[in-house]
């Protein structure tokens, strides 16, 4: 079956479901899901009951498409996405964002658990651009026409406007964003410090493991995107060691920020 006709299947599968016209797609990244369990009149579905869906495997990552109203907005929030350290074909890693634009959303706001090159653990992050570290690109193959063109544009695939408007409401919270660039790798091996330092030069201010896939698949489609970095730990080299059970737990540190910073976003985009 052609991807086209997947993403038709699976946007049928969930409109049947009672998902119409979502403004906005949220993919919440490692310890973030939280946010899903706010949204109000919320349709729910196991990854496991979606067609064509991939399947999430991370701790720190729930697996369920969560639809309804977020802040006044109709979100198609994900509480877990999926990476390419998993197995996954960047066409699976990405599909959710197709379908998200297949249903209508005009908008992505994407999060995710990263370490910081200069940022300290705790740091909330607005993206203003990426380098896709991966050597991949989920865009390789033919050319969905109808999502958007053979060679898209990334100029500005972090909308500007989205990060004006996040950057005033951070001030009117008084939550302090930063802002800089993610550097995206595949994992699933956190970076040696040697990479951190060629990485640092390269003008990363913090490195993950996904989003860069999701981002490129939103922009070809012209969406506007989001981006928020929730820094976890200090990059390698620069704190004696790394594992995943740290990062989910300075997650639990920020999330109440994370969530409020998100939701009062919403309200503005
Ligand atoms: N490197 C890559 N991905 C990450 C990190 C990191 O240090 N922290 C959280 N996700």
């Amino acid at each position: 079956m052609s991807l086209l006709t997947r993403i038709n299947e699976t946007k049928a599968f969930l409109q049947a479901k009672g998902i119409s016209n979502p403004e906005f797609g949220l993919i919440l990244g490692s310890g973030l899901g939280e946010l899903a369990e706010e949204v109000e009149n919320a349709i729910i579905i196991d990854y496991a009951d979606i067609p064509n869906w991939g399947k999430s495997t991370v701790v720190g990552h729930a697996g369920k498409l969560v639809y309804g109203e977020l802040s006044g907005r109709k979100v198609l929030a994900l509480q877990g996405r999926f990476h390419f350290y998993e197995g996954n074909a960047l066409e699976v890693v990405t599909f959710p964002v197709r379908v998200m634009k297949a249903l209508g959303c005009q908008g992505l706001v994407v999060t995710n658990a990263a370490g910081g090159i200069g940022y300290g653990p705790g740091t909330l992050m607005a993206i203003t651009d990426h380098i896709n570290m991966t050597g991949n690109n989920p865009l390789i193959g033919e050319n969905l026409e109808e999502f958007g063109p053979r060679f898209p544009d990334m100029s500005d695939a972090y909308t500007t406007s989205y990060r004006q408007i996040a950057n005033k409401v951070a001030q009117e919270l008084g939550i302090k964003l930063e802002g800089g660039v993610y550097i995206g790798v595949t994992g699933p091996t956190y970076e040696t410090p040697a990479e951190i330092r060629a990485f640092k030069t390269l003008g990363a201010d913090a490195v993950g493991m996904s989003t860069v896939p999701e981002v490129i698949v939103a922009a070809h489609s012209g969406m506007k995107v989001l981006g928020i970095s929730a820094i976890t730990n200090f990059a390698a080299g620069f704190q004696s060691e790394l594992n995943h059970e740290e990062v989910v737990e300075v997650t639990q540190h920020i999330k109440e920020n994370f969530k409020g910073l998100i939701k009062a976003i919403l309200v503005e985009l």
